[in-house]
């Protein structure tokens, strides 16, 4: 397999490439300058669009219109509880854009409900059908958990892990990856499977930096997706005393100096790093304005400022207090939750 990491291209590009003084407004329109890398079906587009909270309204119309402003990269799951209609708006976007399947890059996630040696096949055919196509490219185990069992996973993650190698094998996804895991849970894991994973998604975002944690995947050539990009803007999580990190001063003011807005400059510095984000939103506006952080670009002194606030060390996403499991042990704003 190549590596799924060489994703340097655009990283260079948002780094590389100095400009003076404020630049131009980044146009809202769909454009034609985007997506600025071509498909290949080893490499996850770094701007991905995300699906979690979509359930009523217009959900196919959003999927929809991403595809057609230039997203490439949806990122699914079963417990999102909307793959019918995510697929629905898959298959609209292909229509609209003349675009085929193979144009895209589709991610799904295996629920924790159905871990196991013997689970994981039916659990990735009822998303296959949900969402209409024929393959995945990607499959992540969505945590290292399996809800028969909270308290004791360790078998059962490897058990479900080797599954999902089968399942690759039988190129019903083309790669396997996973989610939420722990330092000693990913270590284990790389010492019981020939299959390592290709990418790993977790949250990150300015609040939540995870640096060390981030060069370990770069070592072991696991690609990095940042999850809740946006930080708690997801209105299911819980704000705290934290500023919303749209509206940090440190983001808002670059923003304002390099002509994007919040929400592109949070996006194009997890980009810079090298991770892929994958932004959610049903506002068509800001699902373009999210596609345009590709063309937002940071300068090393903005990099300098952003890293400053990873002093916060916020975690938004910890259910280990309801599942009784102890999660994210050993990184930041990690453990169980009182
Ligand atoms: N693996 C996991 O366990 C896991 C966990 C969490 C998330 N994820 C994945 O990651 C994706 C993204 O994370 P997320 O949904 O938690 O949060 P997010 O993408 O960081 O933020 C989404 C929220 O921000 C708002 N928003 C989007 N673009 C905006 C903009 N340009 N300006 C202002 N507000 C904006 C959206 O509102 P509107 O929709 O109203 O526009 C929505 O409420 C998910 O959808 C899911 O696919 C995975
Ligand atoms: C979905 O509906 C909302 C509210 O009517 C609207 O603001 C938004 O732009 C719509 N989204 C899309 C992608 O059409
Ligand atoms: C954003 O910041 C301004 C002042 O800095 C404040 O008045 C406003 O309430 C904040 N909005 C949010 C959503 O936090």
């Amino acid at each position: 397999m190549k590596s799924i990491t060489a994703l340097l291209p655009l990283v260079a590009q948002t780094l590389a490439v100095e400009s003076n003084g404020p630049a131009a407004q980044i146009p809202l329109e769909p454009s034609t300058i985007l997506p600025l890398d071509p498909l290949t079906l080893d490499k996850i587009p770094l701007l991905g669009y995300g699906t979690w909270n979509m359930k009523s309204g217009n959900v196919s119309e959003a999927v929809s219109w991403a595809i057609q402003t230039g997203y490439r990269h949806i990122d699914c799951a079963a417990a999102y509880g909307n793959e019918e209609l995510v697929g629905r708006g898959i298959a609209d976007g292909l229509i609209k854009t003349g675009l085929t399947r193979e144009d895209l890059w589709i991610t799904s996630k295996l629920w924790n409900d159905h871990h196991g040696l013997n689970s994981p096949e039916a659990a990735l055919d009822t998303t296959l059908q949900k969402l209409g196509v024929g393959y995945l490219d990607l499959y992540h185990m969505h945590w290292p958990v399996a809800q028969s069992s909270f308290g004791n996973n360790r078998i059962e993650y490897l058990d479900t892990w080797a599954a999902m190698g089968l399942l690759m094998e039988k190129g019903r996804t083309r790669h396997i990856g996973i989610s939420n895991f722990d330092p000693s849970q990913l270590k284990d894991l790389l010492a019981h499977t020939s299959h390592p994973p290709a990418v790993h998604q977790m949250e990150l975002h300015p609040y939540l930096q995870q640096r060390d944690w981030l060069d370990f995947h770069t070592k072991h050539g696991i690609h990095v997706t940042a999850y809740s990009p946006l930080a708690g803007s997801n209105p299911t999580y819980d704000q705290g005393d934290l500023p919303q990190l749209l509206n940090n001063t440190v983001l808002t003011k670059i923003a304002h100096k390099r002509g994007c807005t919040p929400a592109q400059v949070a996006l194009a510095w997890g980009m810079s790093r090298g991770t892929s984000v994958i932004p959610k939103s049903q506002h068509a506006e800001r699902i373009t304005e999210n596609l345009h952080s590709l063309a937002c670009v940071l300068k090393e002194k903005d990099l300098e400022k952003l890293a400053k606030l990873g002093e916060e060390r916020h975690r938004f996403n910890n259910p280990s207090k309801g599942w009784k499991v102890d999660l994210y042990k050993g990184l930041e704003d990690g453990g169980a939750k009182a």
